[in-house]
């Protein structure tokens, strides 16, 4: 066993909430990556001396533990092979398109596979040095799922939580998986496995059943050390009051009217943003509002969509073959339907800052969402966050888990472009008080889920799972 630590909660992320930056002085510094995991855990990371543990980017390997805004931050090195064979293979070649209905080919290699064995295997010895006796560790997401098993075997006496941010597959595509049973039993060390959504849970337990053998009811599965594992469904939300004040505040109001000015003031925005990504159907979307213009339905005079795709995993080869496809596709719209300045899309490959996200949400009549497959969606529910006057209309793909949640939005089968043109057209000309009735609803159920409340309700189920044992985690102080 381990010497512990002095952390009573340990989060295990492959990434560090930190981007390296280089200070005023020349030299490198951090600076804090917005996001809404951090700033829901931070106040309970900091009523338990909490340390968050993970890559900072880059190739940087002699990286010391530091203080950042009264928060432990451990950061933990990849060499360029393992960013190679741990970040963009096993984890986003292989992973990510097969938790994602295989909407692009995973490749299977067996480097990759070690490499994530080793990287999972650092990060769990990592963890196991910095958390006290008795301690809650929770562990992030598709990157680390080998580390809840690793940890336990170094340290039985922490408590475990694993939490999946995508979607996790039916036991049909699981199965291609040749380490699939390994992937298994590495996510049963925790004592409980979140979810998005209760049908992934479902899938987990049902493979375990399969794959592993052991026994299950309902949501448990009982080892054959007595031990049992719990799998529930947690929704992800974002830090709801947050983005409505940015959205109120004076500056995000102006700029979202700048916004419209330069857009040469149409009389509808249509708006997508999301990361580069081919889950996302940027393509399919795109070509359905194309064909709307095409068709008459829409006049670039008076409205046009607004593309923003941030820059993501830009060495896989599959998200460089998208980027060209949309380039193209983009050019070839605007080149066909296009006047001077006015194209009927407007693309921006960049990332932004919140406030700016905050202004084209707010400069948005139809937030266009339309994923082939999404663990939850959060830009949807930041859409309707910023929505304060209950205007605007939320255009969701069916396959996005906020689909569960955000019900009055127009649900769409991204697969199905005519569908899509359907809806699109609908939501933009819906009458003001179909708007505000659907709006409505749907700001009531994410102002009723906001990430803080997800984060309490995984970390008070996680205490539940074993009562007698370990440390309880200490719950935020409210400022
Ligand atoms: C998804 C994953 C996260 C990941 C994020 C950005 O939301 O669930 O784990 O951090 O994408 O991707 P990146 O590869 O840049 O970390």
């Amino acid at each position: 066993m381990t010497t512990s630590g002095s952390a009573d909660l340990v989060i295990v992320a492959n990434r560090l909430p930190v981007d390296r930056v280089t200070d005023a002085d020349g030299g490198p510094g951090w600076r804090r990556s917005p996001g809404g995991l951090v700033s829901a855990l931070e106040p309970v990371m900091r009523a338990n001396d909490g340390a968050w543990l993970g890559w900072p980017g880059g190739t940087e390997t002699d990286l010391e533990p530091f203080v950042e805004d009264g928060l432990q931050l451990v950061p933990i090195g990849l060499t360029a092979e393992e960013v190679e064979e741990h970040y963009e293979g096993f984890s986003n070649g292989t992973l990510w398109p097969l938790y994602h209905d295989v909407v692009a080919k995973p490749e299977f290699h067996r480097e990759w596979w070690d490499s994530y064995v080793a990287v999972n295997r650092r990060f769990a010895e990592r963890a196991a040095e910095v958390a006290s006796e008795g301690a809650t560790v929770w562990v992030q997401d598709y990157q680390m799922q080998l580390v809840p098993q690793m940890l336990r075997e170094l340290r039985p006496d922490l408590r475990i939580g694993f939490y999946l941010h995508i979607p996790f597959p039916p036991a049909e595509l699981f199965q291609q998986l040749p380490w699939r049973r390994q992937l298994l039993e590495g996510l049963l060390g925790a004592d409980l496995v979140g979810f998005q959504l209760p049908g992934a849970a479902q899938n987990f337990v049902r493979l375990v059943r399969q794959r592993v053998g052991h026994k299950t009811h309902r949501d448990m599965v009982y080892l054959p050390d007595g031990r049992t594992v719990k799998a529930a469904a947690f929704p992800i939300s974002i830090d709801v009051d947050s983005f409505a004040e940015l959205a109120s505040s004076p500056a995000v109001e102006a700029r979202a009217a700048e916004i419209r000015e330069a857009l040469g003031n149409p009389s509808k925005v249509f708006l997508g943003i999301d990361r580069l990504d081919y889950t996302k159907g940027i393509y399919a979307r795109l070509r359905a509002y194309s064909e709307l213009v095409r068709d008459g339905h829409l006049d670039v005079d008076d409205a046009v969509f607004v593309q923003v795709a941030t820059p993501s995993r830009e060495r896989v080869e599959q998200y460089r073959i998208l980027r060209d496809d949309i380039d193209r596709l983009v050019g070839r719209i605007n080149g066909d339907l296009g006047r001077i300045g006015r194209p009927a899309i407007s693309y921006l490959h960049s990332s932004y800052p919140r406030e700016e996200m905050a202004a084209l949400y707010r400069a948005a009549d139809v937030m266009v969402v339309t994923p082939f497959r999404d663990g939850m969606n959060l830009v949807a529910k930041e859409y309707v966050a910023c929505r304060l006057d209950e205007s605007g209309a939320l255009v969701l793909s069916e396959f996005a888990g906020a689909a569960e949640e955000l019900k009055q939005a127009w649900l769409v089968n991204p697969y199905d472009i005519n569908g899509m043109k359907q809806a699109l057209l609908e939501a933009h000309r819906a009458p003001e008080k179909e708007l505000t009735r659907r709006m409505r609803a749907m700001r009531k159920c994410v102002a009723e889920h906001d990430v803080t409340q997800w984060a309490s309700d995984f970390l008070e189920e996680l205490a539940a799972t074993r009562p007698e044992h370990g440390k309880v985690v200490r719950p935020a102080r409210r400022s």
